[in-house]
This record gives C-alpha cells, sequence and structure tokens, in this order.
C-alpha cells in the first residue's frame, strides 16, 4: 500500500515537473521529454563557435553560466552553429535532456531565437543557478520574416533608455523589426547635422496634458518646453542595441504631409511658405498647410538632406517615407504646382503626390536605400520598386500584392496598439475599439493575394493619447504577445484559450521586469442593442474563456447572488443602469462595468 502511495506521488510530481512552461510566441513543434536539466554551479556553456559577437550573445542571455572550452564536457549547455535541413535562418533547434542541452541554429539569429525560448523555459528569477528546464524538444521557425512593433516617438517624446526597454520587451518575443515613426507634425526627433534647427525648432512645443481631441493651440508667449531628441550618437548607440537584439530599425520619416515640425523650422519647405507653430494637436488638419511643397528644387534638396543622414545612421535596408494622410488641398492653389502638373501631364493632385514618391523613391535609392511607404503611396500609381505597408485594412495591401509589390500588413482594427483595447469607459480615452482577441484573430495572409508578397505584419503604437512610458507599455502588452504569436508561430498552434493561459504566465514575467501592461482582458463587455421591435436590450459578453458574468439593473453591487447572465435580456422598467462583474474559478475578475441609458458608460475603478 505504501509503495503505491510512493509510486502515485512520484508520478504526480513527475508530470508535475514535466508540465513546460508557457511560450510566446508558441514554436513551431514542441515534443515534451522525461526529467529535467538542473543549472548548477558545475553547469558550463560550451560556445563552439569562436565568433566574438556570437558568444557575447549567449553569455549575455544566460548571464551567470560559466564558459568552458573543455572538449566533451558533460552535463554542459552546447551552443552551436551548424545547418538544420529544412530550417532558415531565423530557425533552431533545441534539445534538453537531463543530461544536457544542445542549441544549434544555421545562424546567430536562429540561436538568439533559441535563446530567447530558453530564457521563457526558466523560472522567473534573477539567477538561472539553482533552476531547472523540462527535458524537451523544439524545432522552431517564424511564419513571417517580417515581425514588428512601430513606437510615435513624436506625439509624445520617449526617451533613449525607454527605447531600448522597448526594444528589450520587443527581442524577448521574437520581435525583429523596429519601426521607428521618428518625425510628424508635433515633433522632429532625429537630430539632422546639415539641418540643426529641425530639432533646434522642430523638437519643441508648448507643455499640454489633457484628451488629444481638446488640447488648446499654443498661445502667444508660451515657451516650447516639451519634447526632445535623440543626437546621432543616441541613434547610432540604439542602432547598435537593436542589432544586438537581431532588431533592425525601420526609421520613417514621414513625408509629404505630416511635415509641420519641419516646416516650423523651415518655412520655406510649403507652398504659402507661412511661419507656423510646432502644434500641440491635430487640429490644424485642411486648415494650416503641414504638407511640403512638391514642386520646387527646394523640396528634394531638403529630403536629400535628410536622407543622405537617415542612410548613413540606420544600416538596415530600408527607409519608411511615410505617404499618409497628406492634405493636397494647398497644392491646388499653388502657382509651383500647377506649373509642374502642366509640364509633367498630371491630371489630378492624386498624380501630383505620386510623382513626389517617385522622385523620392529616387533619392532613397541613391542612398543605397529601399523604399516603403503607407499604402496611400499607391493613389495616383505606385512607384516600382516600393514596399507598401498596409493600414487602412487589408484593401490596400491586396492592391499592392496584385500590383506584385512587396506587402507588410498592418490593419488598424487588429494591430492599431493606440486603440481600445477593452470597455473604453475602464480606460484611459483614445478611439476606435482594437481587442486582444481581435488582434490574436489577425491573419496577414489574404486568401486573394501570393502569399511569398506579405513579408510579415506590425503593431503600431500611435502616441498621441500616450503621454508617458508605462502607458506605451500599458498600451502595447498584451496585444504584442497575441500580435507576436501571429506573426511568429504556425496559424494551426493557434489557440485563444491556450494563448489566456500563456499570457497569464507570461503576466507574471512582466511583474517581475516592472512592465507595465494592460489586464483590460479581463473586463466584461455590455453592448446595447435595438431589438426588431425597437426596444433595447442588454447584451453581456467577455473575451476570456470560462467566465460568469453577474449583474444588476438597481445600482447595487453585483456578486455571484446577482443573476447570471445567460441570454440578451430587457431592461426592467425604470432601470437606468446595468452593472457587471464577470468572475472566473470563483473569483471576481477585472473591473465592475456599469453602462448607462441609453449609451453612457462608466467604469468603477
Ligand atoms: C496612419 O495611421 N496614418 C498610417
Amino acid at each position: 500500500m505504501y509503495k503505491l502511495i510512493a509510486l502515485l506521488f512520484l508520478a504526480i510530481t513527475a508530470s508535475a515537473q514535466s508540465s513546460i512552461p508557457a511560450l510566446i510566441p508558441a514554436p513551431q513543434t514542441l515534443e515534451p521529454g522525461t526529467g529535467r536539466f538542473a543549472i548548477t554551479a558545475q553547469t558550463r556553456l560550451a560556445i563552439l563557435t569562436p565568433v566574438a559577437d556570437i558568444r557575447r550573445m549567449v553569455t549575455d542571455n544566460l548571464p551567470g553560466i560559466p564558459t568552458s572550452d573543455v572538449p566533451k564536457l558533460t552535463k554542459a549547455i552546447t551552443v552551436r552553429l551548424a545547418p538544420i535541413a529544412g530550417v532558415g535562418p531565423e530557425g533552431y533547434d533545441l534539445t534538453i535532456t537531463p543530461t544536457g542541452i544542445t542549441l544549434t541554429a544555421p545562424e546567430a539569429a536562429g540561436l538568439f531565437y533559441g535563446l530567447q525560448t530558453m530564457r521563457q523555459l526558466m523560472p522567473v528569477a534573477k539567477t538561472f543557478r539553482g533552476q531547472s528546464i523540462p527535458a524537451l524538444h523544439i524545432r522552431d521557425q517564424p511564419r513571417f520574416g517580417w515581425r514588428g512593433l512601430m513606437l510615435d516617438v513624436s506625439r509624445h517624446f520617449f526617451d533613449k533608455a525607454f527605447v531600448k526597454r522597448y526594444i528589450d520587451q520587443m527581442a524577448q518575443y521574437k520581435f525583429n523589426v523596429f519601426h521607428w515613426h521618428l518625425t510628424d507634425d508635433q515633433g522632429w526627433r532625429i537630430q539632422i547635422n546639415s539641418l540643426l534647427k529641425l530639432t533646434e525648432a522642430g523638437a519643441w512645443r508648448v507643455p499640454r496634458t489633457g484628451s488629444w481631441g481638446t488640447i488648446e493651440n499654443p498661445q502667444p508667449g508660451e515657451v516650447p518646453s516639451y519634447g526632445g531628441f535623440y543626437t546621432q550618437d543616441d541613434i547610432r548607440e540604439i542602432v547598435q542595441y537593436a542589432q544586438d537584439r537581431h532588431i533592425t530599425i525601420v526609421p520613417e520619416i514621414d513625408m509629404p504631409g505630416h511635415m509641420m515640425s519641419a516646416i516650423a523650422a523651415y518655412p520655406g519647405l510649403t507652398c504659402g511658405k507661412k511661419q507656423v507653430l510646432v502644434p500641440t494637436n491635430g487640429k490644424f488638419y485642411k486648415l494650416e498647410d503641414n504638407t511640403l511643397n512638391p514642386c520646387t528644387y527646394g523640396t528634394y534638396l531638403f529630403i536629400d538632406k535628410v536622407l543622405t543622414e537617415v542612410a548613413q545612421l540606420f544600416p538596415g535596408p530600408y527607409i519608411h517615407i511615410g505617404g499618409d494622410e497628406a492634405y493636397k488641398g494647398f497644392w491646388t492653389t499653388c502657382e509651383e504646382c500647377k506649373a509642374t502638373m502642366t509640364v509633367n501631364n498630371l491630371k489630378t493632385v492624386e498624380e501630383l503626390q505620386s510623382y513626389f514618391i517617385k522622385r523620392v523613391e529616387k533619392i532613397v535609392q541613391s542612398k543605397g536605400k529601399k523604399l516603403i511607404g503607407w499604402d496611400e503611396i499607391l493613389e495616383g500609381g505606385i512607384t516600382p520598386d516600393a514596399t507598401v505597408m498596409s493600414w487602412r485594412g487589408m484593401k490596400g495591401g491586396i492592391e499592392a500584392a496584385k500590383q506584385g509589390h512587396p506587402v507588410i500588413m498592418t490593419p488598424s482594427q487588429f494591430c492599431y496598439l493606440d486603440l481600445y483595447q477593452g470597455e473604453p469607459s475602464a480606460e484611459p480615452s483614445t478611439y476606435s475599439m482594437a481587442r486582444l482577441s481581435t488582434s490574436y484573430s489577425f491573419d496577414p495572409v489574404p486568401d486573394s493575394v501570393r502569399a511569398d508578397l506579405i513579408l510579415g505584419g506590425q503593431g503600431n503604437l500611435w502616441t498621441e493619447s500616450v503621454p508617458n512610458s508605462r502607458h506605451a507599455e500599458y498600451m502595447t502588452w498584451p496585444r504584442a504577445f497575441a500580435i507576436a504569436e501571429v506573426l511568429w508561430s504556425p496559424k494551426s498552434k493557434r489557440s485563444w484559450p491556450d494563448f489566456i493561459g500563456r499570457m497569464e504566465a507570461h503576466f507574471k514575467r512582466f511583474d517581475a521586469q516592472d512592465v507595465n501592461y494592460a489586464r483590460s482582458v479581463y473586463n466584461p463587455i455590455v453592448t446595447l442593442k435595438k431589438n426588431s421591435t425597437g426596444i433595447t436590450q442588454v447584451v453581456l459578453s467577455h473575451e476570456l474563456p470560462d467566465t460568469y458574468l453577474y449583474y444588476s439593473t438597481d445600482n447595487t453591487v453585483p456578486d455571484t447572488h446577482f443573476p447570471l447572465y445567460t441570454q440578451p435580456f430587457l431592461l426592467p422598467k425604470g432601470a437606468e443602469r446595468v452593472k457587471v462583474i464577470a468572475y472566473r474559478n470563483g473569483k471576481p475578475i477585472g473591473k465592475m462595468v456599469e453602462v448607462m441609458l441609453p449609451t453612457v458608460a462608466k467604469a468603477v475603478q
């Protein structure tokens, strides 16, 4: 009997021990093994390559484990570069047994991703020594080669330390592109040595807090004290930091629109040459000209100077030239533009925009770089070698791919990290909605196009309503977990309930790193819907599986003694609000959401 209990106990502990820690993104294949590998004071790293950068990368990612060049070590962590059949440059093979770990990859990038996986397999702890990892075999590689996040540092400025922190977070989840939105109307953030006024004047605006839509314009006499920029040394440091984490930076200089901060420094860049201030909001759109004059040599000289330095600073193959939301109204009344349109037989301002983008592409190419632009660059005819970043849904990307162009899919409804992620009354104010489950359901490859033209996708954090770095993290995570998995893992591996479990494990990892992720996914969703007879019905839902929603309609605080939601219901006569709370495993989760009739919603903190 005792023996039986002991055996049973052993079986239980063995199965608990072999449970695989949560990995995000999920690997291509994973076979659990038996037992664990323990990291002790005797454990050594055998790095079977003399390449100094790789040796440093391995020791940086597995801190506290000494290296040894003694041949045939036992119980070692062996890291080696070697081809693996069917595994591309970012793939790797990780074999963990009780007697050793072997990480193999054809290239340094694959080793880096294997190391990130190993780090996720370790418990959350400051030191690896004394920890153990479950035996397993992982063969892994990404679904897409472009796995990006974009950070807008213009609308609000994020300093060098935060940019590095953000890149560090990205690297843990196997993102490999950092799209750096460096310029926009509200701030020019990259020092250009041949045009120093861009940062002397363009990087600063008068300070404001408040909701973006209602922020007051600069008033006479106010000092432009809010802002900042990156020196070229800062940029070189960040580029190196990203390179060390196998992240390519794609710098964006947004043109011909979104240029107000440059125009504030150099008013001669517009048709009207009017002196302007760096704006504090977006209210000037279509009223003040924030668009480069595409019909004067000076504009192209300016672009050449900027892109010369951008190309020197960023070793990656691409320069993103924006191209989005250019208001062309001021071009229609510009004498230079009228002449340019006549001479070049351009019928519309869209064709004039296309003329501009084509000239810019020549400049980009003259610096040895490739052009990327937002999907507006399709308007009026696309440049021949451009890569299109589709943001207004998938349609721009589909159109571009049908014309044979490479595409990065970043449709706003799935990928915009500045949108609400949960019940708006429980969130800082922004616009529109991209729930975590919506981001997780994103598929970058539409049926109708050649899959090889879809390079991948990316999450975009615009920062009009993101005034500080803690909120930047809050808006990014956990939606960027979802996007990381969409872009890395095989589509067949995707499972929402499974992802949620892993996400919660990674919340704990982020707690240990003091990263500020959002818990919005725990909040109930309340929708008021008019039925066929015009009567308002209340529909309750929740993004997480296995949740129970309890509600009140009499302005009291619901708990499990209140009605359990099972189907849409009508509000009783006289009721003016619904309060809802979600329970999981018998415990309340998230915030209580309160919706007032007819549509006013308010969350109780
Ligand atoms: C964009 O959101 N304007 C690209």
